[in-house]
């Protein structure tokens, strides 16, 4: 009796943790499937132990990601240290090949939600290694303050700070950088903090050095509109779906329930705020075939004590789609990167429109059988293909 419980009970844990809805469109599954069953169990885990009051989620979360870092090893290409950038902690990769020239330099922003990851992330270490080496370029890898320990602007100032450190002549030229070839990058969270201080470098009047090129793989870039239509469809993608992103936008702000409940409702944008809605209009920014089977309904108002306690989600600085033209205007050579299956796809096909109708040259790589995450999933397939789209571009453009 108790072993046929217990067999009943395993194949029901199976059955929940290999079985996610995949789009036909994906390549290699299994992989996948094996690739997502870790994170769901360590966010299941982390969503029982909250429950029980004992942990936030996101710090069990980022706990359990903890055991995946790694120490900063140089290689027999590249040379690794640890050092800070005005009091922020970075990492930075150092080709170890000669060069009679000064290198490209490219700043790296590590995603995971403005709660998790960090430099040392066997996922960002190895990539920040590879570019280093394969775009033979200096690559600085920050970090930056977390939530829930951290809300919003800390994550944004602590990358920003880092940055300005870095485009200081004496230091691009320490560490070999030409300072003509200096570019941004960032994944997820990482392309939202990319995507918002290069628009505020074009506003600091004592940063004399200019970005060549910002990279935004699969950005978020707005909290204002919950119900674009890949948010609407992602209730379950893999790795990101609409709840957890919901609670990863709502925690950049506060830990307070208030907002992620109002969030998930898309009823949090005070009317007297309802203006900045055109900027994040899906109904007129999107492509056609991606508005099929959506009806575009104004977010409902929402209350305006919330948005005076956590002016964060209407802030520029949080949301760079809701720069004015005459800002984004000035934005260098971008190069976006959207997936398919990704809650945050329309968040870059709205930034992609409203740069090009400012005059900014776009490079966008849409990838019809990609999800959120897949940039970084090495081993597989569509990881090696972005990686290496990814690096001929910046070869070219850096
Ligand atoms: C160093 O570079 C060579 C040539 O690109 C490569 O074959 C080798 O695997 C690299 N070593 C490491 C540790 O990545
Ligand atoms: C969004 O655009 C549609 C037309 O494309 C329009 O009907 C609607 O009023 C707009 N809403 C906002 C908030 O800008």
């Amino acid at each position: 009796m108790g072993r046929t419980i217990f067999l009943l009970i395993s194949v029901v844990l199976v059955a929940y943790y290999v079985y996610i809805p995949l789009p036909d469109a994906i390549e290699e599954p299994w992989k996948l499937v094996w690739q997502n069953t870790l994170p769901k169990i360590a966010t299941d885990l982390a969503s029982f132990v909250e429950l029980l009051g004992i942990n936030h989620l996101m710090d069990t979360i980022q706990l359990l990601i903890t055991f995946q870092e790694v120490p900063p090893t140089s290689d027999e290409n590249v040379t690794v240290m640890e050092t800070t950038f005005d009091s922020v902690p970075v990492r930075i990769y150092i080709p170890k090949r000669k060069s009679t020239t000064l290198r490209r330099g490219l700043f790296f922003i590590h995603g995971g939600g403005w709660c998790l990851g960090s430099a040392a992330s066997y996922i960002y270490d190895t990539l920040s290694r590879w570019t280093a080496h394969k775009l033979d370029a200096v690559v600085v890898s920050t970090d930056y303050g977390l939530a829930p320990k951290y809300h919003f602007p800390r994550q944004f100032e602590d990358v920003y700070r880092s940055l300005r450190w870095f485009l200081q002549e004496d230091i691009l030229e320490k560490y070999g950088v030409d300072p003509r070839r200096v570019g941004v990058s960032g994944d997820s969270a990482g392309g939202n903090l990319a995507a918002a201080v290069t628009q505020q470098l074009l506003q600091d009047p004592d940063i004399k050095i200019k970005l060549k090129v910002q990279v935004l793989i699969y950005p978020a870039l707005q909290a204002l509109d919950m119900n674009v239509p890949s948010l609407q469809e992602g209730a379950h993608f893999p790795l990101l779906t609409r709840s957890l992103m919901v609670r990863f936008w709502s925690e950049y702000f506060t830990t307070d329930k208030d907002l992620e409940k109002a969030m998930l409702l898309n009823q949090h944008v005070p009317m007297e705020f309802s203006h900045l809605l055109q900027l994040v209009n899906w109904s007129s920014l999107l492509p056609e075939r991606y508005k099929k089977g959506h009806f575009y309904k104004n977010p409902s108002p929402g209350s305006s004590e919330l948005a005076q306690k956590y002016p964060g989600f209407i802030d520029v600085k949080a949301c760079p789609l809701l720069a004015n033209d005459n800002i984004l205007h000035h934005l260098p050579l971008t190069y976006i990167i959207t997936c398919q299956y990704d809650v945050l796809r329309d968040d870059g096909l709205m930034y992609v429109k409203r740069l090009q109708n400012a005059g900014v040259h776009v490079t966008h790589h849409h990838i019809e059988d990609g999800f959120h995450g897949a940039f970084t999933l090495f081993g597989l397939k569509i990881a090696n293909r972005m990686q290496n789209q990814y690096l001929n571009w910046l070869i070219k453009n850096l």
